[in-house]
């Protein structure tokens, strides 16, 4: 049987994240590997705080802080809400981490020494009055395409073009606002992605039909535009050191100029997706040191990344559609080019799952306009569930998604509270008030129940064959669908009348529908696992441990007669309409303008 490694794309260090960001990588993850484990299936959920790069530096100093220290604050913030929303990491780590300084600086030697690491001068702003080099977002001048005047160094908010903090025009510096600037030569190193380009179309070729439409063309249109060699250093403090001195000679013979690239760190999207691996060290070093027993070795993470150890991983991948080029193409030559050194080589991705936008009414979610929902205040307003159940239920998957209140009330009054809570609801009430809380034995299925288990036997190999494909919105449809096969039995069913007659009838119909009450807590949990942990304690301990065999044995038979069950508390309040009114006003309505 395979092992599952999942990785979620690294959430940004600055800022509470929104709904979106939950949409397009954490939450997919979670809810897969939550799957994966149920199934029995040995897996591996690592996530982590991206830290290092421009917008870091900027935004701890804002906040008054060195960028240690900020980090360190902000990475516990990130930790407790993704715990608080249910997301099961085996481990959330920091691009920041030794463990990552050390895999991006061998990486680093690797592809100098295979001689995929190549110098160049390039002009760079340098500010007199802050006595540094300004690099991306520390400069700000007038963009030369739009004329727009607040253009940040790396990409103009006005007309999106990418720029070279070089391009701009009147530049000013984004620290101290002084005009005091010359353009410099400075040395930096350049992965030559280019020399990938034919092995990166034909793995990305033998990729499509299986991942997913979105991620192939965003990966082809890339390698058709060219591939450019990509600047991997920056002259920034806060990052993982440019080790130069510890390098040999590339196939030219050539050393690298030490003295020229003292002071420089490697820029953030070149170390952040080696934190993959590296929170992955993290993970191990941290169970060791529980356990008492020092640092990790080695072998106990890269059984999962390298070598024929890792030949029985699967490696799945979730991130929106904006992080695509970087897994694709970026990450990918990284590990091609160390790979070309290693005996034993790195893993690349098996399963790329891509995202398209969950936005907010139409328009973007924005901290800084106040508009949109994230993860502080969601929690503030509903437990979990609602929020997992409903992303996922319309997930971006073939287009983009759009959140608006009334439409969430809808479907999650409809979907939890009618059709889910209201099943177990009225199953669990009615075994206390008949059975005495005790799942009843006796009398033999009929043409109902057995009718009863096909369905759901039938919808539930449906429902497994979506989750192994990550097609959320299709899970969710058939989710529902069973819940709904739950309802529709009870009614017809009907053991409040049954029993006034035939006692034997109810006793049948209350096992089916507790049984069903424990399949739904078991196969819901991936989407929705705090109730679905109400709903497991009320049908009593020990509880099914694994997802439902599909080979038609005994699908609604795993609480046995005898046992006693209690009704759970209220699984789902429905949303009212006067919360609805206030959450639009407070977070914004379809009226506030998209950005
Ligand atoms: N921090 C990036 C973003 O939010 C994602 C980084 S993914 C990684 O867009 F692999 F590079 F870490
Ligand atoms: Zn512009």
């Amino acid at each position: 049987m395979s092992r599952i490694l999942i990785t979620s794309a690294l959430p940004y260090i600055n800022g509470i994240k929104h709904l979106g960001t939950l949409a397009g990588s954490m939450l997919p993850a979670d809810v897969y590997a939550r799957f994966q484990r149920a199934r029995g299936r040995e897996t591996l959920y690592i996530c982590a705080t991206d830290e290092h790069g421009t917008p870091t530096e900027l935004a701890a100093a804002e906040a008054g802080l060195d960028p240690a220290t900020f980090c360190a604050q902000a990475h516990d913030v990130q930790h407790d809400l993704g715990r608080r929303f249910g997301l099961s990491w085996d481990h959330f780590g920091r691009s920041s981490s030794p463990q990552n300084h050390r895999l991006t600086q061998k990486f680093a030697r690797e592809l100098w020494e295979a001689g995929f690491i190549e110098e160049r001068v390039t002009q760079q702003v340098y500010s007199h009055t802050d006595k540094r080099f300004l690099p991306d977002r520390y400069v700000i001048g007038t963009c030369p395409h739009c004329g727009y005047e607040a253009a940040r160094g790396d990409q103009c908010e006005n007309c999106t073009r990418v720029l070279d903090p070089a391009d701009l025009l009147h530049p000013r510096s984004a620290v101290s606002g002084s005009t005091d600037i010359e353009i410099r030569g400075s040395k930096h190193l350049f992965l030559r992605q280019s020399l990938f380009s034919d092995k990166l179309r034909s793995w990305i070729e033998s990729k499509r039909g299986t991942w997913p439409l979105l991620v192939t063309s965003i990966a082809l249109k890339w390698l058709d535009e060219g591939l450019q060699d990509r600047g991997i250093t920056r002259d920034l403090e806060w990052g993982v050191p440019v080790n130069a001195w510890e390098w040999g000679a590339n196939p030219d013979g050539q050393t690298p100029d030490i003295e020229g690239l003292a002071g420089k760190v490697f820029y953030v999207w070149y170390d952040a997706p080696i934190e993959y691996i590296g929170a992955t060290a993290e993970w191990a070093d941290a169970r060791a040191a529980e356990a008492g027993t020092g640092p990790a070795p080695d072998a106990t993470w890269e059984r999962w990344w390298k070598g024929p150890e890792a030949a029985d991983v699967t490696y799945v991948q979730f991130m929106g559609k904006d992080n695509v080029p970087f897994h694709t193409v970026g990450f990918p030559c990284t590990l091609m080019g160390v790979n070309a050194r290693e005996a034993s080589p790195w893993k690349l991705v098996d399963e790329l799952k891509g995202f398209n936008w969950l936005d907010y009414y139409g328009g973007k979610f924005s901290t800084s306009q106040k508009r949109g929902v994230f993860m502080d205040h969601a929690l503030e307003l509903l437990p979990p569930d609602y929020w997992r159940w409903w992303i996922m239920a319309n997930a971006p998957e073939t287009s983009d998604a759009t959140f608006g209140w009334e439409q969430f009330q809808a479907q999650v009054n409809a979907d939890l509270a009618d059709v889910l809570g209201n099943f177990v609801n009225r199953i669990c009430k009615f075994t206390e008030s008949r059975f005495d809380g005790i799942v009843p034995e006796g009398g033999a299925p009929g043409a109902l129940d057995e009718n009863l288990e096909a369905d759901v036997l039938a919808k539930l190999r449906e429902y497994t064959g979506f989750m192994e494909d990550r097609e959320y919105r299709k899970s969710a449809t058939a989710l529902r669908q069973l819940w709904v096969l739950g309802n529709q039995y009870l009614t017809e069913a009907a053991p409040w009348t049954a029993i006034k007659t035939e006692r034997e009838r109810a006793a049948v119909a209350v096992r089916y529908g507790l049984n069903l009450a424990a399949l739904f807590a078991k196969v819901s949990e991936p989407f929705i696992p705090f109730a679905c942990e109400k709903i497991s304690e009320a049908l009593g301990e020990p509880f099914p441990a694994t997802w439902p065999s599909l080979d038609g044995q005994g699908v609604l038979s795993a609480l046995e007669p005898g046992r006693t069950i209690r009704a759970p508390e209220v699984l789902f309040r429905k949303v009212e309409d006067a919360q609805v009114a206030e959450w639009r006003e407070r977070f914004g309505g379809p009226e506030a303008e998209g950005a």
